[in-house]
């Protein structure tokens, strides 16, 4: 599990390049498990924060994987034996299209509770359909971290040189430590100025 400075971000000198972002993995779980204990009380402003800062944490992992991992694959392809090449490059592709199907799908969620709170629609229909979005995510979210754990990460690890981990280590914690200001650093979402802005206006 990774460490955290104080300020709550990630840092974890001694990490490996893909401990980092398995170790987010399990965080962003922890932060999924918030959101079904959110749906299961029907605290619709709870709804909306662990959803959100869910939503912020998994785009800020989805960022670095982007940026930093799967282009550092891509750039080193000549590395890769030819006979698995293609099965790493069709491995990532589907992996983004996961990834746009995550943020897609969030979005949706989180729309859906803020014009339930802020129009004073309907719980019994809409949160079911929030139900819907978030189990379709986990569902997909466990085989994709599944193939990033046991196949993409460990490639990456092995096609970057060693003595470059450390700056990559760096670019990944950099990007898991962007923070929407909305959260005013608090990474477990609790702190969010959206909601109070929401709220406010409702009252
Ligand atoms: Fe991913
Ligand atoms: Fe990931």
């Amino acid at each position: 599990m990774a460490g955290k400075d104080r300020s709550g971000g990630i840092d974890t000198p001694s990490l490996k390049m893909n401990s980092i972002l398995t170790a987010d993995h399990n965080e962003l779980d922890g932060l999924l498990e918030e959101v079904f204990k959110a749906l299961g009380n029907h605290d619709q402003p709870e709804i909306y924060k662990t959803l959100d800062i869910f939503w912020a944490r998994l785009a800020m992992h989805i960022r670095a994987e982007h940026l930093h991992l799967f282009k550092a694959i891509l750039q080193m392809e000549d590395k890769i034996e030819p006979g698995v090449r293609d099965s790493v490059k069709s491995t990532i592709a589907k992996l983004r299209v996961d990834h746009d199907f995550f943020v897609r799908e969030l979005a949706a969620a989180i729309k859906i509770v803020r014009d339930l709170i802020f129009f004073n629609q309907d719980p019994e229909e809409k949160l079911p359909l929030v139900r819907i979005k978030v189990r379709a995510i986990v569902e997909l979210l466990r085989t994709h971290n599944d193939t990033e754990e046991n196949e993409i990460y460990p490639m990456a690890e092995a096609l970057v040189d060693e003595s470059d981990h450390s700056e990559m280590n760096d670019l990944i914690r950099s990007e898991l430590n962007k923070l929407p200001p909305r959260f005013d650093g608090d990474r477990s979402g609790r702190t969010n100025l959206a909601i109070s802005i929401l709220l406010e206006g409702r009252s």
